[in-house]
């Protein structure tokens, strides 16, 4: 009986070291697999305690899918800023090294950002922008205003009430905002910081200081004008070559106004707003200090009948309209654009800027103001 007992005894205790066998080998697999796991996402770079966090956030098989080390990932997991939903964010975004930068990617998926405007808001914009755009509610078509450069996140409540107003495109939007144009011509008038600058953009926001007058006037040769005239020295040579080129076509343009002082231009305006009052002269003439003449960069050209206003019929200014960007000039005031320019067309009133902006500008069919924002306006 005794023996029998014994015997049933061993057996049970064979069927425990058994099944305590087979748990061991269960957990020395299961441990060898955790280190394969471990080992490969040390392969991939992420630091041990990187490994912990993934461990701990049950990621391990989402990282070991990506076969790929993420910094924006370890950053988030080592600085516990890290968010499950977002894990594919942090692999799409390159990392950047500042402190708003993680926060920024949570806080746009909160806000309702989805995947793609996050993406483009990081490629397009740095983490200071990004900071300022969190400022604002979720703006649903975000993506079609930052693309362009020229886009300013700190006049963004501007774009959004002008776009409401008006319906022109984005760009025109951004770009009419940036002139300052959702706001009243002379209003929100800057001082201009270098008046030397052959780009210097001259208009109705922006101020001349009183007493500017360029240091490198001179006249433009007599015979090529309808009464002395000064120009800064690049401008005339290239009026003298433009004019005599006219010439040799048997044409006959002349300069009837070049640089204007300050206290010249402010006579002047006065003198319109004696004749025509305020709001007309506004139109066509600019208020002291507002004025390219003052730069010694534009000039006024008349035909042989030396009017002004007959000038758009005469076949010099057919010449002009073709050849004028060859010199470097543009016409500044252009047909259809006084809602830009603040100025009725001006067929006459020539800018110098150079050939190969005033041969974009001419392509394009911009105004200066428009060129201006797009291409020399920094951020
Ligand atoms: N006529 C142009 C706008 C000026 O006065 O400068
Ligand atoms: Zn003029």
């Amino acid at each position: 009986m005794e023996a029998v007992i014994s015997m049933r005894k061993a057996i049970i205790m064979k069927i425990i070291f058994i099944i305590a066998g087979l748990f061991l080998i269960y957990q020395l697999i299961i441990n060898f697999m955790i280190d394969q796991d471990y080992l490969k996402l040390r392969k991939l770079n992420f630091q041990p305690e990187t490994i912990e966090k993934i461990k701990a956030y049950n990621m391990i098989n989402e990282v070991l899918e990506k076969n790929k080390y993420s910094k924006t990932l370890e950053e988030s997991l080592l600085t516990n800023q890290f968010h499950k939903p977002n894990f594919d964010l942090y692999y799409e975004i390159p990392f950047v090294d500042n402190a708003a930068f993680i926060p920024n990617i949570n806080k746009l998926v909160t806000r309702g950002y989805n995947k793609t405007q996050i993406i483009l808001i990081f490629k397009y914009l740095n983490n200071k922008e990004i900071t300022r755009l969190l400022n604002h509610n979720l703006i649903s078509d975000i993506e079609k205003y930052i693309v362009f450069d020229y886009f300013l996140v700190g006049n963004l409540e501007r774009y959004l009430n002008y776009q409401k107003k008006t319906n022109h495109s984005y760009h025109q939007v951004i770009t009419q905002v940036n002139i300052g144009l959702d706001n009243p011509f002379y209003t929100n008038i800057k001082e201009i910081k270098d008046p030397h600058r052959l780009t210097v953009l001259v208009n109705k926001y922006h101020h001349l200081p009183n007493t500017f007058i360029p240091d490198d006037l001179s006249p433009v040769n007599d015979n090529l004008v309808v009464k002395t005239i000064q120009l800064r020295t690049e401008v005339k040579k290239a009026f003298e070559k433009m004019s005599n080129e006219a010439q040799t076509n048997g044409l006959n343009l002349k300069g009837t106004s070049g640089f204007r002082s300050y206290d010249e231009q402010k006579q002047l305006y006065n003198y319109y707003v004696s004749q025509d009052g305020k709001e007309l002269a506004d139109h066509y003439s600019a208020r002291a200090g507002h004025s390219e003449h003052q730069t010694g960069l534009a000039i006024d050209v008349v035909g042989p009948d030396e009017q002004l206003d007959n000038f758009e019929k005469t076949e010099e200014f057919k010449w002009l309209l073709k050849h004028h960007h060859e010199y470097g000039f543009i016409i500044r005031y252009p047909k259809d654009k006084e809602y830009i320019t603040g100025y009725q067309y001006e067929p006459w009133h020539l800018r110098y800027v150079g050939v190969s902006i005033a041969s974009y500008i001419k392509e394009n069919n911009l105004t200066f103001d428009e060129y201006y924002i797009q291409k020399l306006d920094k951020k």
